[in-house]
């Protein structure tokens, strides 16, 4: 069973609700597409505007982050049926950034998972390595210690509907994309890890995106690799350039 293609958004902390409305309104004939999973994580102040503005097409809204209880004295935070009821499809849980600026541990997003899925969200979930550790040679170490770690006790069922994000840190944001090579060779061995938890079916349903200085110049052959399933798009998705992005071919 051939994959599709998923290319999601990350907006970061871009974007007020109303740039965020005309945004929208500029990349909505570019990327609304049927052939590949078209998605934009957004602001959570971003989403209910977004969710209007995307209203009657293919593409669908997702949260940067989520709460991993239901609700309480979390001040600040935002609880994953507040999502659900506003219309999001899909949550990036443990972005490299949250990992290290707002000290996201593997514990929590193990959590944050789980309820996740207990909600009918899809996680993106983001895994990656410090320019350090892949010069030490332990990326792949590191990544399988991740992976490992954020899916403990995570069925199959759902590691099979879920997306897993490989994000070089020292690509992100850095305009330094990682090479063809480098990524396939990650995605790979992040299916290859998700063969070895679970099972061979579960390992050819997940899709793995590559993310880190994706652009309209370099899609199109990451895209092209057998394990790479689309990508999470920082930079490039605030600009119309995110339309030849999810029209890579
Ligand atoms: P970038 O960000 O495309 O701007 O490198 C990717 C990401 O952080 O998801």
């Amino acid at each position: 069973m051939a994959r599709k293609k998923i290319v999601a958004g990350n907006w970061k902390m871009n974007m007020t609700p109303a740039k965020a409305v005309e945004l929208i309104a500029t990349l909505r004939p570019l990327v609304d597409s049927n052939d590949v999973d078209v998605v934009l994580c957004v602001p959570a102040i971003d989403i209910v505007p977004a969710i209007t503005a995307t209203r009657g097409t293919n593409i669908a809204i997702g949260a940067e982050n989520m709460h991993y209880e239901e609700s309480g004295a979390y001040t600040g935070e935002i609880a994953p049926n507040m999502l659900v009821e506003a219309g999001v499809k899909y949550v990036i849980l443990g972005h490299s950034e949250r990992r290290e600026y707002f000290h996201e541990t593997d514990e929590e997003l193990n959590k944050k998972v789980k309820k996740a899925f207990e909600h009918g969200l899809t996680p993106i979930l983001c895994c990656g390595e410090t320019l350090e550790q892949r010069e030490m040679g332990i990326t792949i170490d590191w990544i399988r210690m991740q992976i490992k770690s954020d899916l403990a006790g995570v069925p199959a069922s759902d590691v099979a509907k879920m997306v897993i994000a490989y994000e070089p840190i020292w690509a992100i944001g850095t305009g330094k994309t990682a090479t063809t090579g480098q990524a396939q060779q990650v995605c790979k061995a992040i299916r290859d890890c998700i063969a070895e938890i679970y099972d061979e079916e579960t390992a050819e349903n997940v899709r793995i995106q590559y993310g880190g200085s994706v652009n309209a110049g370099n899609a199109k052959e990451l895209f092209a690799q057998p394990d790479i399933d689309g990508g999470l798009v920082g930079g490039a998705s605030l600009k119309p350039e995110f339309g030849k992005i999810v029209n890579y071919k």
